[in-house]
């Protein structure tokens, strides 16, 4: 029989699979829905009775493995089982930049791709719809396509019974609002040949999804609107971080800016919110590609000019670093300086590509001695993204900069002589900041990275304090007095 889709797989239980598959199998009780994945360590988190163990912190998340485990959703790491089983299977494994070879530091690294396609060429039955759930090159549904067809000369497949359709389906929901993003799309994209594919695909997403929202376009049109619309947010990240600067130069406000220039349903309100940089695990990945494709198709201008949103993505967090270190007398040598917030941005625990990595390791190098505080990250995280070894640097016995993992807002901030506040987690807008106050050493400084506190009352309660965007607009000094 040709589809009818009863049972589906995801190749990759990550902060897509896992939340994507979550909401389908929420919303399609009649299907079957299995996500695998090589990560023997992730899928047992994926299976754990403790709710708080799961691999990926999102708001509504546990809920729905709450309900939907075990019942019509399951995690394992039996690959070949549910790639026989499936009549669709979703590609969800991650795309890095390429390190080294051909394209290093900027094409897709693919070969987590080319491997869940030879497992699919390998094990599936009859007829198979395979998704691209992944962000990809433009073109790869072809490669995808081959990959799975080489099945003719691979004596181990069962070529007999196989026919495969591919389909593009990006996913185009943020971390930390993965939930929401799903059940309540702006748009579904499906790009594809085969028409019947596409209604299977469709007809999913139909369960929960207006028809007016689910596109349908061709294969390579799917594939390329989504390097392009991640292209376009990051952009928008870079020019108002720019003008933040600016703001800053000039004694304007770039909250005012953005709400002024965002009122005009033309430029639109979201987006605009000036930071630390961008971080996550896509959008510079997938800018990189985009360099990397316009180059490889002789555009060079077409890649210099989104390079630079890269670009100025780096220039600002080394500017937060710079300004740091000059602001607490230009040196931080031996000075302890609380962090709030690593994960790179809100309501996710993910650290990827964060701005507080590279600001957290600029400071470290300078000789400061960071304490760490995020409410969801945990230390093994860090260790991991400092990469730098503490007891090497006490056995030299210099006081050179080290990182601790912070348990409290209280410990973090105790004789500390600033404050960072790196990312936007609601609970940094409420502390009782009058008695942080007491706890530091004087002068105390916040360096709001996000823009979260006002700055009339933190400076009436003696701090000296810093906010991205925001000038001297009493043109009296007092913001940047020393
Ligand atoms: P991730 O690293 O969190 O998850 C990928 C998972 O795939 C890992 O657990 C890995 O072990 C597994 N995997 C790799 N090769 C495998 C194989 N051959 N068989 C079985 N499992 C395999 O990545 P992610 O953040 O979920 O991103 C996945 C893709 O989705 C990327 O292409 C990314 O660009 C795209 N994307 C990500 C987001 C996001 O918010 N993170 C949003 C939209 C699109
Ligand atoms: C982004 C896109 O928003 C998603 O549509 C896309 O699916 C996803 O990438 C992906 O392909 O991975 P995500 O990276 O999860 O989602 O989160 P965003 O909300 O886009 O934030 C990215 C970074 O930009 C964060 O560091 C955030 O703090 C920063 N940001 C965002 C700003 O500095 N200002 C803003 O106004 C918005």
């Amino acid at each position: 029989m040709r589809f009818k889709i009863k049972n589906i797989c995801c190749i990759g239980a990550g902060y897509v699979g896992g939340p994507t598959m979550a909401v389908i199998a929420k919303k399609c009780p009649h299907l079957q829905v299995n996500v695998v994945d090589v990560s023997k360590k992730r899928i047992e988190e994926w299976n754990s009775n403790d709710l708080s163990e799961l691999p990926i912190y999102e708001p509504g998340l546990e809920k729905i493995i709450k309900d939907c485990r075990g019942e019509n959703l399951h995690f394992s790491t039996n690959i070949k089982k549910q790639i026989e089983a499936a009549d669709m299977i979703f590609i969800s494994v991650n795309t890095p930049t390429k390190t080294k070879g051909i394209g290093a530091g900027k094409a897709s690294d693919l070969k987590w791709v080319e491997s869940s396609a030879r497992e699919i060429s390998k094990y599936a039955n009859g007829s198979t719809i395979v998704v691209e759930k992944s962000t990809l090159p433009v073109k790869t549904a072809l490669t995808i396509k081959r990959i799975l067809e080489s099945h003719d000369t691979n004596m181990n497949s069962k070529s007999y019974d196989q026919s495969f359709s591919v389909l593009s389906n990006p996913e185009f929901m943020s971390e930390g609002s993965a939930i929401k993003d799903l059940e309540n799309p702006d748009r579904v994209l499906i790009g594809g040949e085969d028409q019947e594919a596409i209604k299977e695909l469709k007809d999913i997403y139909l369960n929960w999804v207006n028809h007016e929202k689910i596109l349908t376009t061709d294969l390579w049109s799917s594939e390329l609107s989504k390097l392009i619309a991640n292209a376009f947010l990051a952009q928008r990240i870079s020019s108002i971080n720019s003008m933040a600067a600016l703001c800053e130069k000039t004694g304007a406000d770039i909250k005012k800016v953005s709400l002024a220039i965002g009122s005009d349903k033309r430029i639109g309100q979201y987006f605009l919110d000036s930071g630390p940089g961008f971080g996550g695990s896509c959008f510079k990945k997938d800018i990189l590609n985009l360099v990397y494709i316009c180059d490889h198709y002789g555009l060079e201008d077409v890649s210099s000019y989104w390079q630079k949103v890269i670009d100025i993505n780096y220039w600002q967090q080394k500017r937060i670093s710079y300004l740091i270190v000059d602001k607490l007398f230009r040196t931080v040598s031996g000075k302890k300086i609380a962090i709030f917030g690593f994960a790179f941005k809100a309501d996710t625990n993910d650290t990827r590509e964060s701005p507080a990595i590279s600001i957290c390791k600029d400071l470290i190098e300078e000789g400061s001695q960071i304490f760490i505080y995020d409410p969801k990250v945990k230390r093994d995280q860090l260790e991991k993204d400092l990469d730098i070894n503490n007891n090497e640097i006490n056995m030299n016995n210099e006081k050179d900069g080290s990182w601790q993992y912070a348990k409290s807002i209280n410990e973090a901030v105790t004789n500390a002589d600033a404050i960072i506040i790196m990312t936007e987690w609601k609970e940094f807008e409420n502390l009782d900041y009058k008695n942080i106050f007491s706890k530091m050493r004087s002068p105390s400084w916040i360096f709001d990275t996000r823009g979260i506190l006002e700055a009339e009352y933190i400076k009436s309660l003696g701090f000296k304090f810093w906010k991205i965007g925001l000038g001297n607009q009493k043109n009296d000094d007092q913001y940047f007095d020393l």
